[in-house]
């Protein structure tokens, strides 16, 4: 989606932790240049811990051909809890599947936390769109340092939560939440604007054979690599929910940039379970407007998978 003011791209900041999901969203938006400019990747513990995100990032970069976009390394552990990872789906490196090479691109020296609010106070107010892939820990920690930076950005396009779908890292909690659910309600609280998108849209965008398929076909490196992290990204998902392919997550968050008219959702009231450990990190998503709490996130709830799987295949046929 370019700025409808401008017809230029929207510029944003990539908050993740690779994660083959997130790879894919990467290289979605590294290879639309018309709709998104990348100002920087963050990366965050999240899949795996910080050391390896970091380099995923990295790795991604220079699987698109793009070295020169900047990385930074943030946080490495939640707010106020132990971090949790989930090395039993993505593998041991984050990112099992293809053999990516060890990066020769360098990792930025300044902070992840710090490359946010320097970018925010340095940009036009409401020019810079945040794209968070992991745990919200970065985000909630440039928000306390900086607390300034939350009327300058303009809106947070996020993957987590769930509400119709319920958990997969626990009954009540999607992973991304459940990892830093206080670094969650600081951004739910924030008063951002905020797009969501929770298992229930990313639910309904499995891999399918056909679709990894399509994505071999490209015959390039990205689409032959895109094919392998997404095969052993879904087998976990596939054991575990039965189903025809995995739900690939985090894309749904870049291609909302570029084809938004793929999902529908509700503008509705979303708060953070932060107290209760039998609940923790869920996501309390008013979708029938029973309370009078006021709305605070475009919760997303279906979204076009045929159109979004050609929108993948297509934009990575370009790297
Ligand atoms: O629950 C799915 C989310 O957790 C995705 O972002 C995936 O990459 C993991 O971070
Ligand atoms: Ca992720």
């Amino acid at each position: 989606m370019t700025d409808a003011m401008t017809n230029a791209p929207r510029k944003i900041i990539i908050d993740t932790d690779p994660g083959q999901d997130d790879a894919m969203a990467i290289l979605l938006a590294l290879a639309s240049p018309e709709e998104i400019e990348v100002l920087g990747i963050t990366a965050v513990a999240g899949n795996v811990p910080l050391a390896l995100t970091e380099v995923n990032a990295r790795k991604i970069c220079e699987l698109a051909g793009k070295p020169q976009v900047k990385v930074f390394a943030g946080c490495d552990r939640p707010l106020d809890r132990a971090l949790v990872t989930a090395e039993h789906v993505h593998g041991q490196s984050g990112l099992d599947g293809p053999v990516l090479p060890d990066p020769t691109m360098p990792l930025q020296a300044q902070h992840a936390v710090d490359f946010i609010i320097e970018t925010l106070r340095d940009a036009p107010s409401g020019s810079v769109t945040l794209c968070a892939l992991g745990p919200l820990t970065n985000l909630a920690m440039a928000l306390r340092k900086a607390p300034d930076i939350a009327a300058r950005i303009r809106e947070i396009v996020l993957m987590g939560g769930a509400y119709f779908e319920v958990g997969n890292i626990t009954p009540a909690a999607e992973f991304n939440i459940y990892v830093d659910p206080h670094a969650a309600d600081i951004v739910f609280k924030s008063g951002i604007p905020l797009v969501v998108m929770s298992l229930d849209v990313t639910h309904k965008a499995l891999v399918t054979k056909p679709r990894n398929d399509a994505f071999r076909a490209i015959g390039n490196a990205v689409g032959i690599a895109a094919a392998q992290m997404t095969e052993f990204f879904e087998r976990f998902d596939r054991e575990k929910y039965g189903s025809e392919g995995a739900p690939l997550h985090d894309p749904c968050v870049t291609a909302y940039l570029i084809a938004p008219q793929i999902f529908t959702g509700r503008h509705i009231n979303v708060e953070i379970e932060t107290k209760s450990e039998l609940t923790l990190g869920m996501t309390v998503a008013d979708w029938w407007g029973v309370t009078d709490r006021a709305p605070n996130a475009m919760f997303m709830g279906t979204i076009d998978a045929d159109a979004y799987f050609a929108l993948l295949t297509e934009r990575l046929a370009r790297l």
